[in-house]
């Protein structure tokens, strides 16, 4: 993998989390960016996906979102035209760009399209187990951000994690089975 070109987009998208204009906070970076690297690459490992693809899309999948809150809803879109010029400007190979713009624009659970790829597995399922691997901020955006009661937010974390679960694929379920059913045996009423 070209660590240099990945330290570089990594320095691209952390400044970007610590702009004030991010209004989700720095929290995207440090607990859902940050650890979807590594979920994702283990991911890739399984499946002989490129990490280097897998890599880039993790660091660009919510870029921008992140930089114009105005383009959140069809961040996924918007995010694959940033990336396309970002690494561009790295002089990525074309065929490389096309890959990483595939991850971002299929990456979305709520915005269904098909995923070809072993690399576009990769990072869809990264995008659900963190919720998973960071369930902490999960119940911080329930009862702190959102203010919800005890039930009220149990119930929103385990519908959560529940349609994650349905949306992965066999791969990403393998990985985070024994976590999530640990989960929501805790989270049953
Ligand atoms: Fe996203
Ligand atoms: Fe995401």
């Amino acid at each position: 993998m070209d660590s240099e070109l990945i330290q570089r987009i990594s320095t691209i998208i952390e400044d970007a989390c610590k702009a004030e204009t991010n209004t989700f906070g720095y929290g995207i970076w440090s607990h859902h960016i940050l650890p979807m690297i590594s979920i994702a690459q283990e991911l890739a490992d399984r499946t002989n996906a490129a990490k280097k693809i897998v890599t880039l899309a993790v660091l660009l999948h919510d870029y921008a979102g992140i930089k114009d809150q105005e383009l959140v809803e069809e961040h996924h879109i918007w995010g694959a035209k940033e990336a396309e010029i970002i690494l561009a400007n790295e002089n990525l190979d074309e065929e490389k760009i096309e890959q990483v713009k595939k991850c971002i624009l299929a990456h979305r659970g709520s915005v269904i399209i098909e995923k070809t790829t072993e690399e576009e597995k990769c990072v869809a399922d990264a995008d659900a187990i963190v919720h998973i691997d960071q369930l902490a901020s999960l119940f911080y955006l329930v009862y702190g951000d959102r203010g919800m009661d005890v039930d009220e937010g149990r119930r929103w974390v385990k519908d959560k994690l529940t349609r994650d679960w349905e949306k992965m694929s066999e791969n990403g379920r393998n990985m985070i089975k024994k976590k999530y059913d640990c989960i929501m045996e805790l989270l049953e009423e």
